[in-house]
């Protein structure tokens, strides 16, 4: 294939960079086996070559250099864990979101362990808000981290391999051995004073839909752990490195696929409910490369860590060719498509997947900008979502599965788009809803997933964190100041809803959850990495050079 001879070559192109090339190709650490206290210098070195800034990346390197490994508690707000403050100004309702917070923390046997996912006191039905959620867990980690409080987040960590390794079953099928919980609680016994955990793998789940992204969540949270502390102890431990291979061995097996994406069923991410998701949705697809990436400098080069190493690499330059090919989509891109030719037949075909131009939704043709890019929401045969999902394309930005030009559509578009994908509220989960005939067929008449609402077209704070670090590290932090600030005009007022209704996500979500964790962290986490833009190494990765340069797909594509 083309493309596999195109991925081949290296550019090195105007990148300005603080280490040598070579300690940043990834095809070198298939053949340089190191011993474990070399590979512990790989991980530092890494994290140096990851102060490199991209050509078109503005402003990230000054604000990568300053990262540096926690020492105690750092934010500069007057939090209940911090005492110290700067010359910024924090936002009233910081410290009640800070208090917030510790108030959802869950322990076990006197640990602090995780975050509950809403402390809603006015709700009736709990159903599984009352639980850890894996997913939900990240900013809460991150805030921690970003204050200097990472014990938790380790202990959350451990206590979430450890129930990777029960033994799993939906009725008489048994899960695969790596598979993370979705969620997890802790039940107190007052009279017994016993601490006892019980965990939903799916088979609980309302629907019984997969937790894909859990796994893949677990290990961009350790390696944000490790940066943020310079401990490398926990990752190195075998405790982890065995959990990182079983989460690795569950997406890397062999199967009939034809495409390096990993295959879905729907409601397996954040969207956890019948969506029309399945295949190969983005965000998956964006948090796989980006746990991919990030487990690689973690893995020690001993024996199944070497075997995944090798299979990381191989899988990493499959699929970034793939998304950033077939997944991207632009004015002209757009415009490709719908004059595509269809029943091409053979290696020589331009359409490759089929694509009948008269499939394209007509909301797509005005909403494409000419300025400006996506990832769109999936891609296989005859099938292409060209909805907008703002996780996958924030995850994307930071894990450089897009390209710095692409990055830059993407912020060019959120910018183009405003009224659409944030609104009055931020910021919308995808774009656009879907209703009527089609609501009903795809998301199986689905009440809570009715128009604007919800998963389909609703606004989630949380999503605050993830577009403040794309924005950090495209270097347009003033997009996130203008989400941050709508944000704060009414989130406290609001009681921290879990999301908002309505085209532009002016009502309070019809069944959401106040004081839902992830906003409240989510604001916190966004807030922090605007005062100390050195917290975004935590959760960015910059661009290999062995995966550049992209072969053009076609004479008029732009990348
Ligand atoms: C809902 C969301 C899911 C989240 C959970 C807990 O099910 O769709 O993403 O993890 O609530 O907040």
């Amino acid at each position: 294939m083309d493309g596999v001879q195109g991925m081949g070559m290296r550019k090195v192109g105007s990148q300005s960079s603080l280490v040598e090339p070579e300690d940043y190709d990834l095809s070198r650490l298939l053949d340089k086996p190191r011993l474990k206290i070399e590979r512990k210098r790989s991980f530092d070195e890494r994290s140096l070559s990851e102060l490199s800034i991209g050509g078109n990346l503005r402003g990230v390197d000054s604000y990568e250099n300053m990262h540096s490994p926690a020492g105690g508690p750092r934010s500069g707000f007057n939090t209940p864990g911090s005492s110290c403050r700067n010359s910024f100004e924090p936002h009233p309702i910081i410290g009640d979101a800070w208090q917030a917070l510790r108030d959802s923390l869950v322990y076990f046997r006197g640990q602090p362990v995780g975050t509950i996912a809403a402390v809603d006191h006015q709700s009736e039905e709990l159903l599984n808000y009352d639980q850890v959620f894996v997913r939900d867990f990240v900013p809460s980690g991150l805030a921690f981290l970003m204050n200097g409080e990472p014990e938790i987040v380790k202990n959350f960590l451990l206590k979430t391999l450890h129930l990777q390794g029960w033994e799993k079953t939906i009725d008489r099928f048994e899960l695969g051995a790596g598979v993370m919980p979705a969620s997890f609680k802790v039940l107190h016994n007052p009279i017994k004073k016993t601490d006892t955990l019980i965990a939903d793998f799916g088979e609980s789940a309302i629907g019984r839909v997969a937790p894909v992204d859990s796994g893949f969540w677990w290990i961009i949270l350790l390696r944000a752990y490790t940066k943020s502390t310079g401990d490398t102890s926990l990752a190195d431990s075998p405790e982890c490195q065995k959990g990182m291979h079983l989460i690795l061995a569950l997406c890397l097996s062999e199967g009939f696929d034809t495409f390096p994406t990993l295959l879905c069923a729907d409601g397996c991410s954040m969207i956890d409910r019948r969506m029309g998701i399945y295949g190969y949705p983005i965000e998956i697809q964006a948090l796989f490369f980006m746990a991919l990436r990030s487990a690689l400098p973690m893995l020690s080069h001993d024996g199944e860590g070497k075997e995944f190493i090798e299979k990381i690499v191989k899988r990493l330059h499959a699929l970034s060719y793939h998304m950033r090919s077939y997944f991207w989509i632009d004015f002209q891109q757009l415009n490709d498509i719908y004059r595509y030719k269809t029943e091409e037949y053979s290696h020589t075909a331009v359409n490759k997947f089929n694509v009948i131009p008269d499939s394209i939704p007509d909301w797509v043709f005005d909403f494409m900008p000419c300025r400006g890019g996506y990832f769109i929401g999936n891609v296989s045969p005859a099938r292409m979502d060209f909805r907008w999902f703002c996780l996958g394309n924030c995850v994307a930005i930071l894990s450089s599965l897009a390209t710095p030009e692409q990055s830059m559509a993407i912020m060019d578009l959120i910018e183009e788009r405003w009224e659409e994908l944030v609104g009055e509220m931020p910021l919308k989960i995808c774009y656009p809803a879907i209703d009527n005939h089609e609501w009903r067929i795809v998301t199986g008449c689905d009440p809570k997933n009715t128009r604007w609402s919800y998963h389909n077209g609703g606004s989630w704070p949380v999503l605050l964190w993830l577009l403040t670090a794309a924005c950090i590290k495209t270097g347009r932090p003033q997009i996130a100041r203008r989400a941050i600030e709508l944000g704060e005009s009414r989130f406290a007022k609001d009681g921290w809803p879990e999301y908002y209704d309505g085209k532009l996500g002016r009502y309070v979500g019809k069944q959401a959850r106040k004081f839902q964790t992830w906003s409240i962290s989510g604001y916190l986490v966004a807030k922090m990495m605007l005062e100390d833009p050195s917290h975004i190494g935590m959760v960015s990765l910059e661009e290999d050079r062995a995966m550049k340069p992209l072969l053009k797909r076609s004479s008029s594509s732009t990348f």
